[in-house]
């Protein structure tokens, strides 16, 4: 049965989308069965994924308003991964869902009618605390907290907690913290390094992953090119990070 893992954080650019996508390739990469599942009206995963998300005909918004079953809405990529896709239409859920009854509960029941088969379930959240998110955070195992490596978003991360706490008190009693993976680090800059100490110090409670993914150009090149950022010629130093987060969510399944 899968580990459902949402990946979240309503600061906007912090790297959701770049690490949901390389995590799950680098998981496919040692043997493991994964479905990406983008929550995210923007469609960036589904993009990056390798996909138009706009010329798609059903997507996750079909599943969450319509019942469409997630099989049949199920891309495969050239990478390995499998995908739920979103595009734009996905905005509308969330005003369509506020009358329906549990309305927070949509993903689960989505998750769960695939989860045997699949070894991880990566969830891409959009940079909000709003019910697409709250969705994924009851539908999960874990939750990863994507945090770029700047002062600012060591506040956003208290909110964050904040609404963990809530879903863990009312919808997910089982909702644990995986980790803050620290992204965006700048290896040359003292910053980095003092945000890295600040996390620590702030949330002594939530593992932080040792791999902070370096920040490198290649990972906007590898995001327009629609390829994993393991597809280049480049050694990439980001890279490595999401392959050492991989071994180790294999090693402690
Ligand atoms: N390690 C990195 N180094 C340099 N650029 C990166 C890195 N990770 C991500 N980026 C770039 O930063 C931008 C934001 O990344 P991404 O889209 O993954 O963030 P996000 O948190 O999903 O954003 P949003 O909140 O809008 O969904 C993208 O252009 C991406 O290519
Ligand atoms: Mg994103």
């Amino acid at each position: 049965m899968a580990a459902v893992i949402a990946l979240a954080n309503q600061k906007g650019g912090v790297g959701k989308t770049t690490s949901t996508y390389n995590l799950g390739v680098a998981l496919a990469d040692v043997g493991q069965k994964v479905l990406l599942l983008d929550l995210d009206p923007q469609g960036g995963l589904t993009y990056y994924s390798g996909f138009e998300p706009e010329e798609l005909g059903k997507t996750i918004y079909h599943c969450l308003v319509r019942n469409t079953s997630p099989q049949e809405i199920t891309l495969r990529n050239d990478y390995g991964v499998d995908l739920l896709p979103a595009n734009i239409d996905l905005s509308l859920a969330e005003f369509q869902l506020v009358t329906a009854p549990a309305r927070e509960r949509r993903i689960t029941r989505i998750v769960n009618a695939v989860r045997d088969d699949y070894d991880f379930i990566l969830i891409d959240c959009q940079p909000s605390l709003g019910l697409l998110t709250i969705n994924a955070l009851a539908a999960a195992d874990e939750v990863i907290i994507p945090v770029s490596c700047e002062f600012l978003s060591i506040r956003g991360t208290r909110a964050l907690l904040r609404l963990i706490a809530k879903v863990r008190g009312s919808l997910n009693s089982k909702l644990q913290i995986a980790g803050i993976l620290p992204t965006l680090f700048d290896t040359r800059t003292r910053h980095g390094r003092e945000v890295l100490a600040r996390l620590e110090q702030e949330f002594p409670q939530i593992p932080l992953y040792p791999h902070a993914v370096a920040r490198s150009i290649r990972f906007a090149e590898s995001a327009a090119s629609q390829k994993p950022i393991y597809d280049t010629k480049f050694q990439v130093p980001g890279a490595l990070a999401y392959r050492e987060l991989a071994r180790e969510l294999v090693r402690k399944k």
